[in-house]
């Protein structure tokens, strides 16, 4: 049976990381603050954002709220993004996605000064990531990382396997595991024979947005499974991209859900900010 990666309790060892760094920061006059930015409000993104502001007064971080109305517009989001880059007192800067139709994602993600960019969406934080230059990287692949490194997964000369291709996370996945000397191949709605690639992987990185597609004909028998997906099935019970239940007696470690990859994104985002604070010394 395949060992359960339990990503509550690394993000909890890393969360506690970080707030010892923060009162290391604060014994030298240095505070660490994240300005939160949520256009309108759907409801997911709210739970989203509550759920960051809760992170950051655990690990000591001051998070500035900015709730603004849905018809906001993108002038006045840029103006307020502008005030926020100069404002010395501000680490991190992130701006709630999706936005509203009318604004421009785009526009908005090039405002944030690269230096506050914790999200690490600015094209500067990801040339940086594929030239392998210092910046910041999307918190969920940099989570990903995180959880097969404290897993004792090794990843150097593996058969990595990416399927999605998002810029938030299949992309960024695909550098970071080259970066750690996988062999990355990524594999999209596109890829002719998907279980024959996906069978050659050590590591499968499953980012479809497809409830329980990926069952054990895809996977490797003692391969390492990471499931990115959050959906509810037909019984409103939460479940991945992988159908669990198939794809566990067969692989040699597993990401459940929840409480997998989930709860490391919020992790590598506070890290991020502590990282930006600290870059101000
Ligand atoms: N919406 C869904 N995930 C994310 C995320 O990681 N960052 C931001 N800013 N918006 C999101």
């Amino acid at each position: 049976m395949a060992k359960i990666i339990d990503g509550k309790a690394i993000a909890a060892q890393i969360k506690d990381e970080c707030r010892a760094k923060v009162a290391t920061l604060k014994e030298k006059g240095i505070g660490v603050t994240l300005a939160v930015i949520q256009v309108g409000n759907d409801p997911a993104s709210s739970v989203y954002v509550g759920n960051k502001k809760k992170g950051c007064e655990y690990v000591g971080i001051n998070s500035l709220a900015h709730e603004l109305p849905e018809d906001t517009t993108e002038d006045k989001l840029l103006d307020l993004i502008g005030e926020l880059n100069r404002r010395a007192d501000v680490n991190g800067i992130l701006v709630q996605l999706p936005l509203p139709g009318h604004i421009n994602e785009d526009r908005v993600i090039c405002a944030i000064d690269p230096r506050k960019d914790v999200d690490g969406f600015h094209p500067a934080s990801v040339g940086a990531l594929c030239i392998g230059q210092p910046g910041f990287v999307s918190c969920t692949p940099a989570g990903i990382i995180q959880l097969l490194v404290r897993s004792g997964i090794e990843i150097a000369g593996k058969e990595c396997v990416v399927i999605g291709r998002s810029n938030i996370v299949g992309k960024p996945m695909a550098l970071l595991l080259l970066r750690e000397n996988g062999t990355v191949t990524v594999t999209h709605s596109r890829t002719k024979d998907l279980k024959a690639a996906t069978g050659r992987a050590d590591i499968l990185i499953v980012a479809v947005g497809k409830p329980k597609m990926i069952t054990r004909e895809y996977v490797k028998e003692g391969a390492t499974v990471i499931d990115v997906g959050i959906h509810r099935d037909a019984n409103n019970k939460l479940c991945g991209d992988v159908d669990y239940d198939d794809v566990a007696p067969v692989c040699s470690a597993i990401t459940p859900v929840p409480g997998g990859v989930g709860p490391m994104t919020i992790a590598m985002l506070l890290n991020n900010c502590v990282e930006s604070a600290a870059q101000t010394i």
